[in-house]
C-alpha cells in the first residue's frame, strides 16, 4: 500500500510516500529555520502561513519523486498531535481534502509515536542494521518532549518517565539562544561541543531519582545555571572567549545527556530489556550517541539523521500500519497540541 504523509506540526512542511509501512519512496522536507532565525525560535504564527504557502508543492514533489500521480496514492497520513495547533491544522486539512478528494483511507496519527516509527523505515538501501524486536525501551526526544518508555508494539508504548519541566531540545535551543550561538540549538551546540572540553563546568544534574521519580528528567534547572553562567562573563569580560563558548556547549551537552541517560539507564535495569531505540531530533546528538555506544550491555538503535528531525516518512509509515489493519480516522478529525492517549504508569 502507497501512503503519502503529511507533516507540519511544527517548522519543517514535509510529506513523503512510503510503501508498506516500510519502504521511503520519496522524503521531502522543507524547512523553515531562515523564516524563524532572526527570533531565535519558532514564531507559530510564520510557521502556520508557510505550511499554507508550501504544503501544495511540497506534497506535489513527494508525489513526483515517487513517480506517482495523485491517482496512485492508497491512503493518506497525517500528523495530527502534538504540535502548533495552527501548524497542524494546515496539515490536516489538506491531508483531508486530498483523502476526499481521491475517495482513499484517511488516519491521523501521534507525531511522538511516529517519532519511534522512524527507525523501522528503510530507504531501499542494502546492509542497514534492523531495528530491535518489540519490546524495547523508547528514548522520544524531540524540542517539545522527553519521553522514556516501553514499547509493546508500533502503537503500543507505555510512558515510564518524561519531562516534569522543559524538554531536552527546548534546553538546547534555549541555551543556545542566550549565548547567541544560532537557531535551531541542538545542531549548533553539537557542532561547537567538538571542540570544548566537557568537564571545563560542572553543571547540576536534578536528584528527582532520589524521590523516586527514576525515569523522569527536568532540564530548568540545567538551563537556568548554563545561563547564569553568561552573567558570570560578563561581569569578567575577560572571559566569555571562543574557548570559553565551545567548553559551555560541550560541558551543557554532557550534562543534558547524562540527566536523560540516568532516566534511560534505570529503565533499562528495573524493566530488565536490553533494547533501546531512540527517535526525534536530539536523537541526531552525536554525544548521546557515543555514549550509549558505549554500552555494550545495550543494544541502541537510531534512525539516520535526517529521519531523526521531523519529516514526512515516519508519518506515512506507521500511517500505513494502521492503515492495513483497517483502522480509519473520521474526516472530521481534529487536531491536539498535546499527547492525547498515552498514560503515564510507573512499574
Ligand atoms: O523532532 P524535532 O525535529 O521536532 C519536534 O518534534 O520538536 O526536534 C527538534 C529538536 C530541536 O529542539 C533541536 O534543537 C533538536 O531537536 N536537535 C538536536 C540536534 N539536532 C536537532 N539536539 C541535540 N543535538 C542535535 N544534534
Ligand atoms: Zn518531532
Amino acid at each position: 500500500m502507497k501512503v503519502l504523509g503529511i507533516e507540519s506540526s511544527c517548522d519543517e512542511c514535509a510529506a513523503a510516500v512510503v510503501e508498506d509501512g516500510k519502504k521511503i519512496l520519496s522524503n521531502v522536507v522543507a524547512t523553515q529555520i531562515p523564516f524563524h532565525a532572526a527570533y531565535a525560535g519558532v514564531v507559530p504564527e510564520i510557521a502556520s502561513r508557510k505550511h499554507t504557502e508550501w504544503i501544495y508543492t511540497v506534497v506535489k514533489e513527494a508525489l513526483d519523486k515517487a513517480g506517482l500521480d495523485p491517482g496512485g496514492v492508497e491512503g493518506v497520513a497525517v500528523s495530527s498531535r502534538p504540535g502548533l495547533l495552527g501548524s497542524l491544522i494546515v496539515g490536516l486539512s489538506f491531508a483531508k481534502a486530498f483523502a476526499w478528494a481521491g475517495n482513499i483511507p484517511f488516519i491521523a496519527v501521534d507525531h511522538m509515536l511516529a517519532h519511534l516509527y522512524a527507525s523501522r523505515l528503510k530507504a531501499g538501501t542494502a546492509g542497514e542494521t534492523d531495528p530491535p524486536a518489540y519490546p524495547f525501551l523508547g528514548l522520544l526526544v524531540s524540542g517539545g518532549h522527553s519521553i522514556i518508555c516501553r514499547a509493546d508494539d508500533f502503537d503500543d508504548i507505555t510512558i515510564l518517565g518524561a519531562a516534569i519541566d522543559d524538554a531536552a531540545g527546548e534546553a538546547f535551543d534555549k541555551v543556545a539562544r542566550h549565548y547567541g550561538f544560532g537557531y535551531p540549538g541542538g545542531a549548533v551546540i553539537d557542532r561547537l561541543a567538538q571542540s570544548g572540553d566537557p568537564d571545563a563546568f560542572r553543571f547540576p544534574v536534578p536528584s528527582l531519582h532520589k524521590g523516586g521519580r527514576r525515569y523522569d528528567v527536568s532540564y530548568s534547572g540545567l538551563k537556568n545555571a548554563v545561563i547564569n553562567q553568561l552573567e558570570q562573563f560578563r561581569i569578567r569580560p575577560s572571559r566569555g572567549g571562543e574557548t570559553e563558548k565551545a567548553d559551555i556547549a560541550a560541558s551543557f551537552q554532557k550534562t543534558a545527556v547524562e540527566i536523560l541517560l540516568r532516566g534511560l539507564f534505570n529503565a533499562a535495569e528495573d524493566t530488565g530489556l536490553a533494547s533501546v531505540v531512540a527517535g526525534g531530533g536530539v536523537a541526531a546528538n552525536s554525544y548521546l550517541r557515543a555514549r550509549l555506544a558505549e554500552r555494550k550491555d545495550l543494544r541502541c538503535f537510531f534512525p539516520p539523521p535526517d529521519l531523526c528531525g521531523d519529516n514526512g516518512a515516519m508519518i506515512a509509515g506507521i500511517g500505513g500500519r494502521f492503515l492495513e489493519r483497517g483502522d480509519r480516522s473520521p474526516l472530521s478529525a481534529t487536531a491536539s497540541a498535546r499527547v492525547t492517549e498515552f498514560k503515564k504508569k510507573y512499574p
